[in-house]
C-alpha cells in the first residue's frame, strides 16, 4: 500500500511537471503573429469579445515574430485537440510546414488576415478586401495631386506577407495610369520606375519593387529607409510630396522623417489600421489618411466559420483567393478611408474608440 502511494505520489508529480495534468483542451486555437504591434492587439481585444459569447473552448496564442515559435504554437494547439486553427502567419510560405501538420490531424485551417502561401493545408481565407486597402491608398494620393511631376515616395509591407503584394498591386492599379501620365515621378525606387508602362504586375515584378522598398513592417526599418531616401535627394526633388506608406506604424515613422526635412513643404502620405496613436497623428494634422479594417467584423467572422465547422456545416464564403498552390474560398469584408473629416463619425460615433482616447477632436 505504502509503495502504491509513493508511485501515486511520484507519478502526479511527474505529470505536473510535464504539465500534461494542467493541459486544458481547446476547440479552437487562434495564433497570432505578435503582441508588439497595435494591429493585433486589436484583433486579440475583439477575439476576446467574440470568445466570450461562445460555449465553446478558444486559445490565443502569439508567435512574436517568429515562424519556430508559430510551429511550436501550432502543435501546442494539435496536442490540445483543437478541431479548428484560426492563424494569422508570420511568415507566408514558412507557415505552410505548420498548417499541413495540423491539416494531417484532420483540423480545418482559416488562414486569418494574411493568406498562408505555397500549399494546399489552407481550407479558408477570412480576410479584409486587400487589394481595395492599397486602391484607396492610391486614390486618396491622386486626388490630392494636380499638374505634372509630383514627387512620388513608394513604401511597401514585409516581403514574407501575402498582404504587402496585394496592397501594392491596388495602389498600383491607380497610382500607375498617373505614374504613366507625368502626373507622378517616383523618386526612391528604380524598380518601380522601370515597370512604369506595365499595369497588372507579376508576382516577380511585385517582389522586386517590394524588396527594394520595403519597411518590413518595422518603423525603424521605415525611418532608416526614409532618412536614406531624402538625404540622397536635393531640394528639386522634394517640395510638395506624396508618400504611399504601408500602414499606420510606418506611416508615422515615415511622417516624422518626412516632417523633420526642411526642403518638404508638404507631405500627404497613406496609411491603414486606425492604430490609436494614427487616429491622433490625423487629428493633428500629421498623417493624411488611414484605412479602417473594423476587427470587430473580422474577429466575429473567423469564429463564426469556426463555430459552422465545429457543427459541421459548411462555411458561406464570397470569394476565392490564389496562395500560389490552390484557390482558397474566402470571406472578404469591406474597408473605409478615413481623413480628419470623417474621423469622429466612423471611429468614435461607432463605439470603436472612445473621444476621450484622443485629445482636440
Ligand atoms: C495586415 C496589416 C498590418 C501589417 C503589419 C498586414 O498583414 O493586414 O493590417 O498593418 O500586416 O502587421
Amino acid at each position: 500500500m505504502k509503495r502504491f502511494l509513493v508511485f501515486l505520489v511520484a507519478l502526479s508529480v511527474l505529470l505536473m511537471s510535464t504539465g500534461a495534468v494542467f493541459a486544458q483542451r481547446v476547440d479552437v486555437g487562434i495564433v497570432l503573429p505578435t503582441k508588439d504591434e497595435p494591429r493585433w492587439l486589436q484583433d486579440v481585444a475583439r477575439f476576446e469579445d467574440v470568445i466570450a459569447q461562445t460555449p465553446y473552448s478558444v486559445e490565443v496564442l502569439f508567435s512574436q515574430g517568429s515562424s519556430a515559435a508559430e510551429k511550436t504554437n501550432v502543435e501546442t494547439l494539435i496536442a490540445r485537440g483543437a478541431k479548428v486553427i484560426i492563424i494569422c502567419a508570420h511568415d507566408a510560405a514558412a507557415a505552410a510546414i505548420a498548417v499541413e501538420m495540423a491539416k494531417a490531424e484532420g483540423i480545418t485551417v482559416i488562414s486569418y488576415d494574411r493568406l498562408i502561401t505555397d500549399t494546399d493545408a489552407v481550407d479558408y481565407y477570412v480576410t479584409f478586401d486587400s487589394i481595395s486597402v492599397g486602391e484607396a491608398m492610391g486614390q486618396y494620393l491622386v486626388d490630392n495631386a494636380s499638374g505634372q511631376g509630383n514627387p512620388l515616395y513608394l513604401y511597401a509591407g514585409a516581403l514574407t506577407d501575402n498582404n504587402s503584394f496585394l496592397f501594392f498591386q491596388g495602389a498600383w492599379n491607380i497610382l500607375q495610369p498617373k505614374i504613366a501620365d507625368g502626373t507622378f515621378v517616383v523618386k526612391n525606387s528604380s524598380q518601380a520606375e522601370a515597370v512604369k508602362g506595365t499595369k497588372d504586375l507579376s508576382r516577380e515584378q511585385l517582389a522586386a519593387i517590394i524588396g527594394e522598398i520595403t519597411t518590413d513592417w518595422d518603423m525603424n526599418v521605415a525611418k532608416s529607409k526614409a532618412e536614406a531616401h531624402l538625404t540622397a535627394k536635393s531640394a528639386a526633388d522634394k517640395g510638395q510630396v506624396y508618400v504611399l506608406a504601408p500602414n499606420d506604424g510606418t506611416s508615422r515613422s515615415i511622417a516624422d522623417v518626412f516632417a523633420a526635412d526642411t526642403d518638404v513643404t508638404k507631405y500627404f502620405i497613406t496609411g491603414q489600421d486606425a492604430e490609436k496613436a494614427s487616429v491622433q497623428y490625423i487629428i493633428d494634422g500629421l498623417q493624411s489618411m488611414t484605412v479602417f479594417k473594423d476587427t470587430r467584423v473580422l474577429a466575429a467572422d473567423a469564429m463564426n466559420m469556426a463555430i459552422e465547422i465545429l457543427q459541421g456545416k459548411t462555411p458561406q464564403t464570397d470569394a476565392f483567393y490564389n496562395n500560389q498552390a490552390i484557390d482558397v474560398p474566402s470571406k472578404q469584408s469591406p474597408v473605409v478611408v478615413v481623413t480628419e473629416d470623417n474621423v469622429k463619425s466612423v471611429l468614435i460615433e461607432s463605439g470603436y474608440y472612445e473621444a476621450g482616447e484622443f485629445t482636440g477632436i
